[in-house]
C-alpha cells in the first residue's frame, strides 16, 4: 500500500538575488501577493493538498517567516479591544496547529537539493512533498498544483513532479524533462537536464511541486554539485530514476515565478484577477489605466 503523504519541505534559504534590492533585509517569501505573504499562499496550497506538517529549510535573515506562523500576543490583545474580530479571526485561522511546523537551518546556500536534504531527519522514512515557495500557483478550476500532484501520487506511485508548457525559446532557464508513456494529465518521465543548452528533450519545465520518495536522501547525501556549481535537485532525482519510477502532472492551471519582478507584478495582477472580493475593482482600475 502507498504511503500517505502528510509532509512538505518548503526550501526558504535561497538569497533572492534576482529581486534585489527588495530582498535585502525582508525574505522573498514575505513579500506579499495581494494580502498575503507568498509563503501563506504556499502554505494554503499545502493544506488543501492534505499535508499536515511543513518543514522550512531557512537560512539568515529568515527569522521573519517563523514569526509568521507564531502567534502575535500583543496584536491579539489589541485587535480584541478594539473590537477589530474579524481581522483577528482571520490571524487566527492561518495559524498553524501547535507542533505542526518545524524549521530547520541550510547553513550555506548549497543548492536546492542541499536544502532539501538538510530537511531529512524531519521527514524521516516517508515519501513527501516539495514546494518551492516562490513559485505560486493558480488552478484553472479545483484544486491546486500540489493537490493535483498527490492524485497522481495516488494512482502511479513513485514519485511525481509538476510540470509546464513554455514556449521553446524560454527551456534554457528551467528544468525540462523527457515524456515516455503519455496517459494525456499525466505521463511517465524518462529523463530531465537542468538549463538545457542545445536542443531541449520537450518544452516541459518542472515548475515547483514535486514528491519525492525517501530514497532520495542518500543520493542528495553525496554532495555532488551540478550546474552553476551548486547541489542541485534535478541531478538526484535523475539519479534515483534509474531505480524508481517518476511521472509528470501536466498541471492544470499556471505557474507565476515570484523571484524576479516581472513575475511577482503578473503574479499580483493574477492573484488579484482571481480574487472574488476585489476582481471587479481592479479591473475597473485597470481599464483606468488604460491597461484593460
Ligand atoms: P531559486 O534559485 O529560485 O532561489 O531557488 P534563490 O536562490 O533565492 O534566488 P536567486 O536565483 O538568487 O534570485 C528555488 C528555491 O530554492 C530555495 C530558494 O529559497 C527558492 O525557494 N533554495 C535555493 C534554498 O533553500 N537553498 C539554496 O541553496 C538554493
Amino acid at each position: 500500500m502507498k504511503k500517505r503523504i502528510r509532509k512538505a519541505i518548503f526550501p526558504v534559504a535561497g538569497l533572492g538575488t534576482r529581486f534585489l534590492p527588495a530582498t535585502k533585509s525582508i525574505p522573498k517569501e514575505m513579500l506579499t501577493v495581494v494580502d498575503r505573504p507568498i509563503v501563506q499562499h504556499v502554505v494554503d496550497e499545502a493544506y488543501e493538498a492534505g499535508i499536515e506538517h511543513c518543514i522550512f529549510v531557512t537560512g539568515r535573515n529568515k527569522s521573519v517567516i517563523e514569526d509568521h506562523f507564531d502567534i502575535a500576543y500583543e496584536l491579539e490583545d489589541v485587535l480584541e479591544k478594539r473590537g477589530k474580530l474579524k481581522e483577528l479571526q482571520a490571524l487566527r485561522a492561518d495559524l498553524p496547529k501547535a507542533g505542526a511546523m518545524s524549521f530547520t537551518r541550510q547553513q550555506a546556500p548549497l543548492g536546492l537539493g542541499h536544502a532539501v536534504w538538510c530537511a531529512r531527519e524531519i521527514v524521516g522514512d516517508e515519501p513527501f512533498a516539495v514546494v518551492l515557495p516562490d513559485m505560486l500557483t493558480l488552478a484553472a478550476a479545483g484544486r491546486r498544483c500540489l493537490a493535483q500532484c498527490i492524485e497522481a501520487y495516488e494512482k502511479h506511485g513513485g514519485n511525481i513532479i509538476a510540470v509546464e508548457e513554455v514556449a521553446p525559446e524560454e527551456t534554457h532557464k528551467y528544468g525540462v524533462v523527457s515524456v515516455g508513456k503519455d496517459y494525456g494529465a499525466t505521463f511517465e518521465i524518462t529523463g530531465m537536464v537542468e538549463k538545457p543548452k542545445g536542443v531541449a528533450p520537450s518544452n516541459l519545465i518542472i515548475s515547483g511541486r514535486y514528491v519525492l520518495s525517501p530514497e532520495i536522501f542518500p543520493i542528495l547525501e553525496k554532495g555532488e554539485k551540478g550546474a552553476g556549481g551548486e547541489i542541485q535537485l534535478t541531478d538526484a532525482m535523475k539519479a534515483l530514476m534509474g531505480e524508481q519510477a517518476f511521472h509528470g502532472v501536466r498541471f492544470d492551471g499556471k505557474t507565476y515565478d515570484c523571484g524576479s519582478s516581472l513575475g511577482f507584478l503578473i503574479a499580483n495582477v493574477a492573484f488579484a484577477l482571481a480574487n472574488p472580493g476585489l476582481a471587479n475593482d481592479f479591473r475597473a482600475q485597470l481599464k483606468n489605466l488604460g491597461v484593460l
